[in-house]
């Protein structure tokens, strides 16, 4: 069972409370300090090589160089030297029967893609979670553009106990429609923070988007919008996993080979923030969606797979370990991300088809990730090759998701609808999973209108009278 229902949320609010602090953090004794070893403080490249070590690996291939086209490891953005690998049949279990029936998907192979992704891709997240207590730190009465809403400054306490020398909090923000006739459906993004006086790099143009911002166009449907900021439980980086919620689970030591990586972390963190909304009243949590881009993409997708609660996925050019297939070589490859620098997304397991195995090794791939979200709707966005590049691979993440298309069909919904790659800015939304590329580069600013009108098949802001909803 890969979802662990339900965590307490001990909060409620009261209408019109401007600050409530309601944390009710549950015995954060202090224990001896003999009890409890300080949490283990070594680099990502450290920790890398211990990983190493432990799965008896040599050495690891280099990821694709980007920079140098000369290199013996260039990175491939030619279509005719791309290997055609098949994709694995998501509709055969692993003794080589074929899934027929819904019930023998649900009961048979989706836990067997689980345990495959657990086991060698994402990590298995320890059964013994704390529990998260949310507090509401400030409920604000603001306008965003002509619309009033109300904002919740939302801190969620992770219950420490076991181990206190680690701190968790998570950072959430919900916004809601003030004048909403009920419950309304939120999108929440996994929101990216730049630390003070961050600076783009040299040459980088940042993403440039005029007219409403996407929380505008959320809330011009009725619906509110949420941000959970991943980095406030779960460090981006190797040196991290001894701490945030990773951490604090192991007691402050390094992970074991099949420990949850980064990413499934980040996908508890908004499962936690969806047990909060099924305690806010101003919330229709049956009605959540969850955004993101880039590695936020690909924690995006992990969250859907996993959480079945959640109702409809936007994946923003989720790339390597997102939606792209790990057996395409095009683009980021599974030796990028197994390399020091995002090694940590992934379970240690995942290292060893950079070494000794190769991502053609691999049990399960994208378009199982992708069918794990199934029959629940999924939209898969990427930029314009011309702006951002081939890194993500916009046309692997296609065929990974007209791949998915035979678990959404044996479940009565629909696939893409087509396995020819669309031309620009075409969007495919008529069926349950939805592609569209967009001319700009690394964002999904401009798919928001595509991807709201796919979303508006599903997700439908409350009708009833205002004078039923004394809710807020
Ligand atoms: C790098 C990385 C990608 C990732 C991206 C991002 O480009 O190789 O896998 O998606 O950073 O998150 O911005």
């Amino acid at each position: 069972m890969e979802i662990k229902l339900p965590l307490v949320c001990s909060i409620g609010f009261a209408a019109l409370i401007v600050s409530a602090s309601v944390a009710l953090l549950s015995g954060n004794q202090a224990r001896e300090p003999a009890d409890n070893p300080p949490p283990v403080h070594i680099t990502a490249e450290q920790d890398h090589q211990r990983m190493m070590d432990l799965l008896h690996i040599q050495s690891l291939r280099p990821g694709a160089d980007p920079k140098n086209p000369d290199a013996p490891n260039a990175v491939n953005y030619d279509e005719a030297k791309v290997n055609h690998d098949a994709l694995p049949d998501p509709l055969l279990l692993n003794d080589g029967q074929k899934v027929t029936t819904p019930a023998m998907w649900w009961d048979k192979r989706r836990p067997e893609l689980i345990e495959m992704f657990d086991e060698d891709v994402y990590g298995r997240v320890p059964p013994n979670t704390p529990k998260v207590n949310w507090e509401a730190v400030s409920v604000m009465h603001e306008m965003n553009g002509s619309v009033p809403v109300i904002t919740k400054k939302l801190v969620g306490h992770v219950d420490n106990s076991s181990y206190p020398l680690i701190k968790v909090d998570i950072q959430l923000t919900l916004t809601t429609p003030a004048d909403a006739a009920g419950p309304v459906p939120v999108m929440m993004e996994f929101g990216f923070v730049f630390p003070p006086g961050f600076k783009w790099p040299k040459g980088f143009t940042p993403p440039h988007e005029t007219g409403p911002t996407w929380q505008q166009q959320v809330l011009a449907k009725g619906w509110g919008y949420a941000s959970l900021i991943p980095t406030s439980f779960q460090a981006d980086n190797g040196a991290g996993l001894t701490e945030g919620i990773i951490g604090l689970v192991n007691k402050g030591q390094p992970r074991k080979p099949d420990d949850w990586g980064t990413l499934r972390a980040w996908a508890w963190g908004a499962s936690r923030a969806l047990d909060y909304f099924e305690t806010d009243k101003s919330v229709d949590a049956k009605q959540v969606g969850i955004e993101g881009l880039s590695r936020y993409g690909k924690a995006a997708l992990v969250t859907m797979a996993y959480d079945q609660r959640f109702a409809i996925g936007f994946i923003g050019s989720s790339g390597e370990a997102g939606a792209k297939p790990h057996r395409r070589n095009f683009g980021e490859l599974v030796e990028n991300v197994a390399g020091t620098g995002e090694y940590h997304w992934m379970a240690g397991n995942f290292l060893k088809y950079a070494g000794p195995l190769t991502p053609r090794d691999l049990p399960v791939d994208a378009n199982e990730l992708i069918a794990l979200c199934a029959p629940r709707p999924v939209f898969i966005s990427c930029g314009s090759p011309k702006v951002e590049g081939n890194w993500v691979d916009d046309r692997g993440q296609f065929l990974a998701a007209v791949a998915a298309g035979p678990v959404y069909r044996l479940l009565g919904k629909k696939g893409l609808g087509t396995d020819q790659f669309p031309p620009m800015e075409t969007a495919l939304i008529d069926g349950d999973l939805a592609f569209r590329q967009h001319s700009g580069g690394h964002t999904t600013g401009p798919n928001w209108p595509a991807f709201l009108q796919f979303a508006s098949r599903y997700l439908k802001a409350p009708t009833a009278p205002r004078a039923t909803a004394s809710l807020r």
